[in-house]
């Protein structure tokens, strides 16, 4: 877009969604959080070597509970303070010394607003790979990418031919995980909450059968057709993961990547089948996607290359508007999306092509 278009259209005015009330369990969206609307725009004039940006798309992930209480990974959101989130954007104005142009997309924690002014090092060039679209940059060639690439590689260290079997499978890691598996070679099982998921996991993503846990005889029909497993890629843990503790396959790896049915229970329950892992001679681990940063460059481009070649599908759930976030972010714990959750906070830029 011009960039006499871009700054003919800034509005006067703004609106942000900032942090309450630290909730106790579940969150309540108007409660924990609150809209904050007619921010003036001219507030956030950027300085020498700053931008504006203006926010065309946020990621909501489940992290972002932990993130409103302590937590073990990071400093928690302050009251008052605009709810983090990382986003892509595009730059609509740029101080004196900017380094940047106006009219570039760039992808930075903008948080849940609408325009951000971010420091020039703050924020990241991104360009629209070839077969891919530029909100893949908040799925398979981003944080969400990354984590199903490194968790399944390097701590489930899969071989051709192997068991794996995904929890949350129908999400925006777990479908990746399901894909990267059936490109691999493993036999993939999968697991999510509802039928629809089921059907689009193995029809469209490829897996080798996939369950609805919330079908009574979910571990009868697990017992069944998967039997036992090499790996276990974990985004949900309380009883499944119990579960999986008593189907391993001798040095089965278990990846710890994240635990939904946890997340908002302020007493987490633990696991008790853990001494299984001796016999079996397994592992069991956690791991942070960002811990392999210096690794990204190659893992990128070849999840780029497979997107080129049409070998990993992904699906985003787009809601509109800043002002539906808190209403949004719950979803990820009632099982609402199917694939990544997405705001889609503004059009400024032209072209801009969604998948939904
Ligand atoms: N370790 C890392 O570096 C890292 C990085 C990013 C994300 N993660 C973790 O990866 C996991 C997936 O994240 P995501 O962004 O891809 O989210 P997501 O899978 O797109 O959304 C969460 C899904 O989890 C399922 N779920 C929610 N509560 C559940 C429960 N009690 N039991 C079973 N399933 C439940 C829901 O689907 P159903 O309909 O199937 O219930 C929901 O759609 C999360 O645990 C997240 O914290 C870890």
């Amino acid at each position: 877009m011009r960039r006499d278009l871009i700054l003919m259209s800034l509005p006067p005015t703004y609106t942000r969604v900032v942090f309450a009330e630290r909730p106790v369990g579940d969150i309540v969206p108007h409660k924990t959080f609150r809209i904050e609307p007619e921010h003036k725009l001219a507030d956030l004039e950027p300085g020498e070597k700053q931008v504006l940006v203006a926010v065309d798309y946020l990621s909501l992930d489940p992290a972002m509970l932990l993130w409103l209480n302590e937590n073990p990974y990071r400093e928690p959101v302050r009251i008052g303070d605009t709810m983090d989130a990382e986003g892509l954007g595009t730059i609509v104005k740029t101080g004196k010394d900017s380094k940047w142009k106006v009219g570039q997309t760039v992808k930075g924690g903008f948080g849940w607003t609408e325009y951000a002014q971010m420091d020039d090092g703050a924020v990241a060039l991104h360009e629209v790979p070839q077969g891919g679209q530029l909100l893949d940059f908040l799925g398979p060639l981003g944080n969400i990418g990354m984590t199903a690439y490194f968790g399944l590689f390097e701590i489930g260290k899969p071989k051709p031919g192997e068991t794996l079997v995904v929890s949350g499978a129908a999400g925006a890691v777990g479908s990746l995980v399901c894909q990267l598996g059936v490109l691999k070679g493993l036999k993939v099982y999968a697991i999510a909450g509802s039928d629809e998921k089921v059907q689009w996991l193995e029809k469209e993503l490829g897996v080798t059968k996939a369950f609805n846990y919330k079908n009574k005889d979910v571990y009868d029909q697990l017992k069944e057709h998967m039997g036992t497993f090499d790996v276990f890629f974990d985004n949900v843990g309380g009883e499944m993961l119990e579960f999986m503790l008593t189907r391993m396959n001798l040095h089965a790896r278990i990846v710890i990547c994240g635990g939904m049915s946890d997340y908002n229970n302020p007493t987490p329950s633990g696991i008790k089948g853990h001494l299984n892992l001796i016999s079996a001679r397994a592992l069991m681990q956690g791991f942070l996607f960002f811990d392999y940063a210096s690794k990204f460059g190659p893992a990128v481009a070849e999840m780029q290359q497979w997107l080129s070649e049409g070998k990993l599908k992904r699906k985003y759930y787009i809601v509109d508007g800043v002002k539906s976030a808190p209403e949004a972010l719950p979803m990820l714990f009632s099982g609402g999306n199917t694939g990544k959750l997405i705001v889609r906070v503004s059009n400024i830029r032209e072209g801009v092509e969604t998948k939904e």
